[in-house]
């Protein structure tokens, strides 16, 4: 098992009153699988994200990522163990404007400690990988839209991560590039990636093989899609 969330829940101090965003939350993920989460805006989707891609932590309740408890870490362990196992794709791609392709995609490698020449060297096998060999030294300025989220797919494997995790990956593309990044997920998925995509589009929640959906910080159901 890969993620284990057991009764998550997730609230809010604003103006002195409490705000429930997550009511008690139970997922379990194993490796290898894709799955997509999905929900109305406001339904707890990126609070959730966070708290499985280790950027925040629940009010209460047990996330066990990789067998280890990693709900009641300090920050700087959190961080330690985020950098190492997962992988972040987000809508608007987040890369490093001034550097290139290949920089941006050695770059997690450098916060792990990885020695230059095998950072170029997984970098530029990651950026062949996602079709972009032509163009590891051009800077996001010279990357169409689709191209740009293909660096940040190419970034976010550079660790080795266990689960790979994308919050709204096509929001920002047009639907054509959207589909190409789809299939991008589809290609790594099948060699044994375990990916977790957050989307409100149903037409890419429908690539995954299980969808959960979130509804007022609950999940209102869960089923596997039929793929034909
Ligand atoms: N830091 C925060 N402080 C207070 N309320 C928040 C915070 N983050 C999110 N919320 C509230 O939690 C609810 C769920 O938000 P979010 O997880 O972003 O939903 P989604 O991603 O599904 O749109 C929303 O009502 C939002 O206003
Ligand atoms: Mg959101």
């Amino acid at each position: 098992m890969v993620i284990q969330l057991q009764d998550i829940r997730k609230v809010y101090t604003m103006g002195g009153n409490d705000v429930a965003v997550l009511k008690g939350i139970n997922i379990e993920i194993d490796r290898g699988e894709y799955v997509a989460i999905m929900g109305p805006s406001g339904s707890g989707k990126s609070t959730l994200m966070n708290i499985i891609g280790c950027l925040d932590k629940p009010t209460s309740g047990t996330y066990r990522l990789n067998n280890q408890d990693v709900g009641r870490l300090e920050r700087k362990a959190l961080a330690q163990i985020r950098n190492k196992e997962i992988g972040f794709v987000f809508q608007q791609f987040n890369l490093m404007a001034r550097s290139d392709a290949l920089e941006n995609v050695t770059l997690p490698a450098l916060y792990a400690g990885m020695k230059p020449q095998e950072r170029k060297e997984r970098a530029g096998q990651l950026l062949s990988r996602v079709g972009l060999t032509a163009q590891i030294n051009n800077r996001p300025n010279q990357l169409s839209g689709g191209q740009q989220q293909r660096v940040a797919i190419a970034r976010a494997l550079m660790n080795r991560p266990s689960i790979l995790l994308a919050d709204e990956p096509t929001g920002a593309l047009d639907t054509r590039t959207g589909k190409e990044v789809m299939n991008l997920f589809e290609e790594l998925n099948q060699e044994g990636l375990t990916l977790i995509v957050i989307t409100h589009d149903q037409e890419v929640g429908d690539r995954a093989k299980r969808i959960i959906r979130l509804r007022d910080g609950l999940i209102e159901t869960e089923a596997a899609v039929v793929h034909n």
